[in-house]
């Protein structure tokens, strides 16, 4: 793939919404101060307000504002490039105009006729949008055109087929990008690089050596202002089945045949055809949920879950889950992995540790209350890094036992210049390189396996336990992992460790 940008409109739909606003124009930014977007580009921004071009690059540019202090020449230029249509996108003769503006803008701009349709609305509107932009010939370019649609991808299964057949009469699947932003992350990206281009990781990552992975994404928000949809979402369908699912994937998956989208999507999908998918007595037992109750986070008290804003006061909503899955294939047999996702958790962060066998003959770990078993700790964020602990002998002191740490942080020095996941999400789309984008045949796996665990969650009286704000969850989930002889590795900090 080479790392030429094409030319493109990029017509954004809900660009008065808050994604765009903090998102999605900073990482268009980034990229075009990094000239990474091509110089020819125009973006129509579609939205309810009844804004003039001129507002809407104001609004563009305080936005950008926001993320950092640039030369205003510079992003007044970038600016210059927005144009804005007040819609209502489930009218149809309103895409009329749309159609006109986005011909006008591809000859004044000669792009070819190269379109990305981003969707950052309401999910309601996800089948409409494109449905409209095929009848009203939007889709009829001299170009490419791409549909990148945000998430929730439907509610279960079989919304989200509905969704995807919809789809799929105007766009075939190859230019649809359903964006998970978890696959954006810098080391998200990385676990396939340190996979595969460590042979010493590569040899010993299978059951032979792994005894189980832990995966924790805590967040320590609580629900703000988007009860109404997270009250019919809970953690598991706004973390579990997408983001956590995918970093499951990312860890387990075979090593692909080559670098091609196709190869790379092609393994992680496979993982999630050899997930062990549970009845409703296995959700009981390996799945649990939880929710928050009233906290204190530093220092301050924080409402209850069920004294929030909008948020029914019976509400069974799940704001964590863990899950213990497994992945019944050859290299993974018996090894569970761990997962756990809440909010108002004692901290943020998202951390993925691979735990190994101990050694084959206790000479040193047995009665030793220093020996901790190898831990390779991918740290996806805030701080991006690896660290492995092993174990050494202290001077002098034989035979005692150090554990000892050897850490990496990956953006530690150039803070500012980490891409953010959003800004290489759209690189990639605008590329037509689709690699990091999820495919129908993983979403609906995932979809088929979460939708075994919420029938059960409606079908038994399965506990919803309750979790102080400002801890790591329920005690459950502890007791979750106590059952196999573990407990939860607490996420770690590297850049404090490489300080200390
Ligand atoms: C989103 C969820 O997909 O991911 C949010 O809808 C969650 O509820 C967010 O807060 C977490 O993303 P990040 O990048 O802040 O870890």
């Amino acid at each position: 793939m080479d790392n030429h940008i094409p030319e493109a409109c990029i017509v954004l739909f809900g660009a008065t919404g808050d994604l765009a606003h903090r998102k999605l124009y900073p990482a268009l930014f980034q990229l075009y101060q990094k000239e990474k977007l091509n110089e020819k580009f125009a973006v129509i921004g579609v939205g309810r307000k009844d804004f003039s071009h001129e507002k809407f690059r104001e609004d563009v540019i305080a936005s950008v504002a926001k993320t950092g202090d640039f030369p205003t020449e510079k992003v007044d230029t970038f600016a210059s490039h927005f144009y804005f249509i007040p819609m209502d996108v489930t009218n149809e003769k309103s895409y009329h105009q749309l159609k006109d503006l986005a011909d006008e803008l591809d000859s004044t701009y000669s792009l070819n006729g190269n379109r990305m349709y981003y969707l950052a609305m309401a999910p309601q509107f996800f089948g409409t949008i494109p449905t409209f932009l095929k009848s009203e010939g939007l889709t009829e370019t001299a170009g490419w055109q791409r549909l990148v649609i945000e998430k929730p991808f439907g509610h279960d299964l079989a919304s989200a087929t509905e969704l995807n057949e919809q789809l799929q009469k105007s766009f075939p699947e190859e230019s649809i990008y359903r964006i998970d932003h978890y696959l954006g992350k810098e080391m998200v990206q990385n676990i396939q690089v340190i996979r595969f281009g460590n042979a010493i990781f590569e040899s010993i990552w299978n059951n032979k050596y792994i005894s189980s992975v832990q995966i924790t994404s805590s967040e320590t928000l609580g629900v703000e202002d988007r009860a109404s949809y997270y009250e019919k979402s809970g953690a598991i369908l706004d973390m579990l089945q997408n983001h956590m699912l995918q970093m499951a994937m990312m860890v387990a998956m075979e090593p692909p045949g080559g670098l091609d989208p196709k190869l790379i999507r092609d393994e992680k999908v496979k993982v999630l055809r050899a997930l062990r998918f549970y009845n409703e007595d296995e959700v009981a037992k390996n799945i649990i949920r939880g929710q928050y109750k009233e906290g204190s986070m530093n220092g301050k008290t924080v409402p209850a879950y069920l004294d929030e804003e909008n948020v029914d006061p019976a509400s069974k909503t799940d704001t964590f889950v863990a899950a213990r899955i497994f992945i019944d294939n050859f290299r993974w047999a018996g090894v569970p992995f761990y997962l756990r996702t809440g909010k108002r958790m004692a901290t943020k962060a998202t951390e993925i540790v691979v735990q190994f066998k101990n050694g084959p003959m206790a000479l040193y770990h047995e009665h030793n209350d220093h020996y901790q078993p190898n831990l390779l700790r991918i740290h996806i964020q805030p701080d991006e890094g690896l660290s492995l602990s092993l174990n050494a002998k202290p001077q002098g002191d034989f035979p005692a036992l150090l554990p000892i740490n050897m850490n990496y942080c990956n953006n530690c020095q150039n803070e500012l210049n980490t891409p953010e996941a959003y800004e290489k999400l759209m690189h990639d789309c605008l590329q037509g390189n689709s690699t990091y984008f999820t495919r129908w045949d993983e979403v609906a796996l995932s979809w088929e396996f979460i939708d075994g665990i919420t029938n059960a969650w409606k079908n038994k009286d399965i506990p919803l336990f309750k979790y102080s704000s400002g801890t790591m969850g329920p005690l459950e989930s502890e007791e979750l992992l106590n059952e196999d002889g573990y407990t939860w590795w607490p996420p770690t900090n590297v850049r404090n460790e490489i300080n200390e």
